[in-house]
């Protein structure tokens, strides 16, 4: 298949890119479009077949569900049975946006789209091309984001390009993506909430609006072998540069001293280490490939960069990486919940 890749300018959309687009959608192909948090793989969320072939595409374990994209509230109502009083408020406060919410699904959602599972994710975001998208498809349109199975998301449309080319229709190559993390996940259906992924739209951001929300313990912790998470997503490896990833954790300067010692012990066996750093400890690293994540002092140039310095590790060929940990507060927590797996759990803490 000839994957064909479509400029738009998100400032000025021209029309006939997305009529394009959304024929596809409705011929039952796949588009990749951008969102404001990473490029989604999108499909017709309403036939068991595009489900099919987004999962075809990605490699993804087909038990693994789809988040639904809407453009408007009406669309929600025709999909889901139950809009508790705190999701209204939550879709109040911040849709368009980086929030999914968990719905008990209508029957008009194949079990294909939701992984067998008898609730649905539904977002509806803000970026303008991917509310075009949606509303003029008059689908819903079922992306997760859209990479390969295990490799970071993509936030730009050259990193789609590198996973799926050949592989689906077409790529809307918008701008990069402005947060650069997936949305935050939250199940309505329980009572408290409770937050299976986060994302830029924090834990304390949720709690203003709709008071306690509990986390479930798959955020941070490896889920023993046989349970199933809440958010089938987290039990697989995810996020993942090629090279073997870990990370340190403690006082700022006794971490930079640590993994300088593991490059020079590296380049001296002959491995091309890797390391990811933050502007704060930049000049504290000579050798080995150095690439910076963005400053400690605004989380969001992390964010915003992660998964294409990770990427860029796979580019240059290192043979293993070393990241600096950050805080775990605020938008730190979704930074680190991702690099925690992109690691596979090898966190050291240098005491
Ligand atoms: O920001 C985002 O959410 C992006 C953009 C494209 O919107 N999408 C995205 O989708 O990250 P994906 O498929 O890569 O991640 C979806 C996560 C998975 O961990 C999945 O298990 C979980 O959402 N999920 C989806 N439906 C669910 C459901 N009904 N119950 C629990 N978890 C669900
Ligand atoms: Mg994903």
């Amino acid at each position: 298949m000839k994957t064909v890749m479509l400029k738009i300018d998100s400032d000025n959309i021209e029309q006939s890119k997305i009529n394009q687009a959304c024929e596809i959608l409705k011929s039952g192909g796949l588009v990749a479009f951008p969102t404001e948090t990473v490029y989604g793989l999108g499909g017709n969320a309403l036939e068991p077949q595009a489900a099919g072939r987004i999962y075809a595409a990605k490699g993804r374990p087909s038990d693994n569900p789809l988040i639904v994209h809407i453009a408007n509230e009406a669309m929600l109502e025709e999909l889901v049975e139950e809009i508790s009083e705190k999701a209204k408020l939550l879709s109040n406060h911040f849709w368009p946006g980086p929030l999914t919410m968990i719905f008990r699904k209508k029957r008009i959602i194949p079990n294909e789209t939701t992984g067998g599972m008898d609730t649905v994710g539904i977002r509806m975001p803000s970026h303008p091309v991917a509310l075009a998208l949606i509303e003029q498809s008059g689908v819903a349109v079922a992306a997760p984001s859209a990479n390969a199975s295990g490799k970071p998301s993509p936030t730009r449309a050259k990193h789609v390009l590198e996973d799926l080319d050949g592989r689906i229709d077409m790529i809307l190559d918008g701008d990069d993506a402005q947060i650069g993390l997936e949305s935050t996940i939250v199940d309505t259906t329980c009572e408290p909430p409770v937050l299976l992924r986060p994302g830029f739209v924090t834990r304390e951001m949720l709690e203003k609006v709709i008071g306690p929300v509990d986390v479930d313990p798959a955020v941070y912790e490896k889920v023993e072998n046989g349970v199933k998470p809440k958010a089938p997503g987290m039990k697989y490896r995810h996020y993942a540069p090629k090279a073997e990833l870990t990370l340190f954790r403690g006082d700022m300067e006794k971490v930079t001293r640590h993994i300088n010692k593991k490059i020079e012990e590296d380049i001296c066996q002959g491995r091309t280490p890797g390391v990811f750093v933050s502007q704060e400890t930049r000049k504290q690293y000579e050798k080995g490939v150095v690439l910076c994540m963005g400053t400690r002092s605004d989380e969001e140039t992390i964010a915003h960069c992660m998964y294409d310095v990770l990427r860029e590790f796979d580019r240059l060929n290192v043979d293993v990486i070393y990241g600096e940990a950050f805080e775990q507060d605020n938008l730190g927590q979704a930074i680190m919940n991702r690099l925690i797996k992109a690691a596979g759990y090898k966190i050291v803490d240098i005491g």
